[in-house]
């Protein structure tokens, strides 16, 4: 293999980011702001494995590896659409009226939402910091010099390079390494078994019965994706407790599989179905093969993991940030949040306090994570978090609390209507534009591109058969 070795320049510090996700693409922005002020910024490299950017957004046909023989990191199907209000998400600084030039509904399909990621990115000119096709292999820390050596693979000649650098950005993502458990017998079982991370769209399931285990959020939507495309039956089995939504009659919800016996799932309660196919809808773990255990982050898929101070400084080593690894009910403006802030800490705008202040600060906010009883309190957790954050940087404040107020709403419309809670709207926070109606009811549409998302065409009589104003019956 070849090696080259490259040295920490003496004048400017050097960052590395891993991945141009989201995440990524945030520090970049956050990074290329503050030059626009006139402020002299590190020298910055972010490595991102994939040919493109926008994380999980970049969606791939593939399963399994790419074709450079890494594991598709990309989790989302064809047919996915936002599963919360894009209200909740949008940057405070660059909003979905500036993008779209139009106010456009609440609940867009991944496309529309990678297209408004990178028309930000794209306004900004940080693509020049990316280095596509480039695949971290190994960081390690020099007590010594201070300095990380970041090993990377250039994925299109096979070309391995060191460098040294000040800091490391960790904006890898959590929710690509699929958390596989094992059910007695379901070696057995002659039809399709994957995991929801292989799960591309659901026109095969169509006219089949089939089984999901899992109680969250990729089991709730790629149910309803089945439901939509025609699926005979789904049945959710749960470990902990139901998502106890008023399913339509071609949906139940069982306890935990007991064990397989062929196509035959016996479930905890003693109940026993047959299935064509099983998609196993349980999670993802915290998994970074390119960090030794004195750096890696190990915590469930959780709302507040600890050792991070302020949820993005290391504990381990205050030189290195993580962006994203929470749970997340705020997504696009909290990774922004995260940003700005491993910004200024990097550019020296932010002392962070000792050790022990550190520890004294995550404690605090852990017993409130600890005592947290429901959605609702992880919310406002998860707000407030955010609002502590941008208070500290210049990144623009917004509404927090009108944002949790939407988020409630959006619980209670899925109790409400499972099926199609995509069809309500919500107002923005940052500019007050109230969304518009898709011209197509999200159970009816099938067509999820963004040329046809942004196309206007006259109203359908599916439009009006949804809406009640013609029975079926008179549809043509
Ligand atoms: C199925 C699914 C559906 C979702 N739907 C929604 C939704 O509707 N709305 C919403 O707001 N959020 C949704 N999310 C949450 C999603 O995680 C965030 O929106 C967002 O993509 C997270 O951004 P990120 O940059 O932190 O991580 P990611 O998007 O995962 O990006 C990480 C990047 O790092 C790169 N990378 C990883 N390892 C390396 C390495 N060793 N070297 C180089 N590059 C590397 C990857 O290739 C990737 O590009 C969904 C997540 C999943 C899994
Ligand atoms: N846009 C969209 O529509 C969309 C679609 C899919 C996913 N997503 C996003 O993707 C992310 C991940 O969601 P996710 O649902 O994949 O993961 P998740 O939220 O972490 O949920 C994992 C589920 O798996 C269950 N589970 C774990 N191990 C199990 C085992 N051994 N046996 C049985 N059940 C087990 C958990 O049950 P317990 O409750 O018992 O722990 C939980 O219900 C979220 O951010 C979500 O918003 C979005």
């Amino acid at each position: 293999m070849k090696g080259v070795v490259g040295k920490a320049s003496m004048s400017k510090k050097r960052v590395a980011i891993i991945g141009a996700g989201p995440s990524g693409m945030a520090q970049l922005r956050a990074f290329e702001s503050a030059e626009k002020k006139g402020q002299e910024i590190p020298e910055l490299v972010c490595f991102e494995k994939q040919d493109d950017w926008g994380g999980q957004w970049n969606y791939s046909w593939r399963t399994g590896t790419d074709h450079y023989g890494e594991p598709v990191h990309s989790s989302m199907y064809r047919n996915l659409w936002s599963n919360g209000p894009k209200e909740i998400l949008e940057f405070a600084e660059y909003t979905f009226d500036e993008h779209f030039g139009k106010p456009i509904s609440s609940y867009p399909p991944r496309e529309v939402l990678w297209d408004y990621i990178n028309g930000r990115a794209e306004q900004s000119d940080v693509k020049k910091y990316v280095k596509f096709a480039h695949a971290v292999r190994w960081v390690d820390f020099d007590e010594g010099t201070k300095l990380f050596t970041v090993r990377v693979e250039n994925l299109r000649t096979g070309e391995t390079t060191s460098d040294t650098y000040d800091n490391v950005i960790v904006a890898a993502g959590h929710f690509n390494f699929p958390n596989i458990p094992h059910f007695e017998g379901i070696e057995t079982f002659p039809g399709q078994v994957m995991h929801a991370h292989e799960f591309r769209g659901a026109e095969t399931l169509a006219d089949k019965d089939i089984l999901l285990i899992g109680a969250s959020y990729s089991a709730e939507d790629i149910g309803s994706q089945a439901y939509k495309m025609g699926a005979r039956s789904i049945t959710y089995s749960y470990r902990t407790k139901p998502m106890g939504h008023g399913w339509p009659e071609e949906m139940e919800e069982l306890p935990l599989v007991e064990r397989f016996e062929g196509s035959t799932a016996h479930f905890k309660n003693g109940e026993k179905r047959d299935f064509d196919a099983v998609i196993l809808c349980t999670g993802y773990k915290h998994h970074y093969p390119f960090l030794p255990s004195s750096l890696a982050l190990e915590s469930p898929n959780n709302i507040y993991p600890d050792t991070l101070y302020r949820g993005v400084v290391s504990e381990k080593n205050n030189q290195l940030f993580w962006l994203g690894s929470q749970d997340q009910w705020l997504t696009f403006n909290m990774f922004d949040a995260q940003a700005w802030y491993a910004r200024d800490v990097i550019l020296g705008r932010i002392e962070l306090p000792t050790a022990e202040e550190q520890r004294a600060h995550m404690d605090q906010w852990l017993e409130r994570f600890n005592a947290m009883e429901d959605e609702f309190d992880q919310i406002d957790f998860q707000c407030d978090y955010v609002k502590d954050l941008i208070e500290q940087t210049d990144y623009p404040m917004f509404d927090l609390d009108e944002v949790a107020k939407i988020q409630r709403q959006w619980l209670q419309s899925k109790k409400d209507d499972i099926m199609n809670f995509r069809d309500a709207t919500y107002t923005s926070v940052i500019t007050g534009t109230k969304a518009a109606e898709h011209h197509t009811p999200w159970m009816l549409e099938l067509d999820d591109s963004l040329e046809r998302y942004l196309s206007e065409p006259d109203e359908d009589e599916a439009r009006q058969v949804f809406r009640g104003q013609i029975r079926e019956g008179q549809a043509r």
